[in-house]
């Protein structure tokens, strides 16, 4: 997908995760969901890309459809300072070729998004789900499948959302 090399620096390339990924892409959650930073999830390679310095995968990220326009931006874990924002824009590039208008996170880290761009934004979908508020119609679509998480009575995380660029057909 993109690759960066400067003199000195180690070889990024952000791709595509394949399926001989996976045993690294669950090594690089593993903490992060034990200490409750990340939400377990099956670990499927095409819902994943990973950024690698000189070939090893020292980061994640994985894309979760919501509604036709709206896409998840979730399993972020970056083991290498720099690769998270690298893996947050690969990430908005990779929701911009699927067709999508917004790009959205559910988090504990908000203020790692916000200096990616991201808005906070007003209903999120555990509240929705916790039958609290009433929510859009991507945060509903969402919210369906909160109400069958382990983790929803004590879920708090932060929804941010940032646009995405629309390709126009020339
Ligand atoms: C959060 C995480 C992905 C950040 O990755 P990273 O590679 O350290 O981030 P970057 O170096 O690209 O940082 C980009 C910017 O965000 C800031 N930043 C990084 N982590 C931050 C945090 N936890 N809180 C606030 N700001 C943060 C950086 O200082 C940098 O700021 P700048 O705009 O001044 O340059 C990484 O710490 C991580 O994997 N955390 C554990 C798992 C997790 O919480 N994932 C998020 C779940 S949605």
């Amino acid at each position: 997908m993109s690759q960066l090399r400067f003199p000195g620096v180690p070889l990024v390339e952000v791709r595509a995760a394949t399926d001989a990924d996976v045993p690294a892409i669950r090594a690089l959650m593993a903490p992060h969901i034990a200490s409750g930073a990340v939400l377990p999830r099956a670990v499927v390679a095409a819902d994943f890309l990973v950024a690698c310095v000189q070939g090893r995968v020292e980061g994640c990220v994985a894309l979760t459809p919501w509604t036709d326009e709206v896409i998840e931006l979730g399993s972020l874990v970056s083991a290498r300072s720099g690769l998270g924002r690298l893996l947050v824009e690969a990430a908005c590039e990779a929701a911009v070729a699927r067709g999508c208008q917004q790009i959205v996170a559910l988090t504990g880290v908000a203020d790692f998004f916000l200096r990616c761009g991201f808005e906070p934004q007003g209903t999120a979908p555990w509240a929705v789900a916790r039958g609290m508020v009433a929510g859009p119609p991507a945060v509903a679509a969402k919210a369906r499948k909160c109400a069958a998480c382990p983790l929803l009575a004590g879920c708090a995380q932060t929804l941010l959302a940032r646009p995405l660029k629309i390709r126009l057909a020339a």
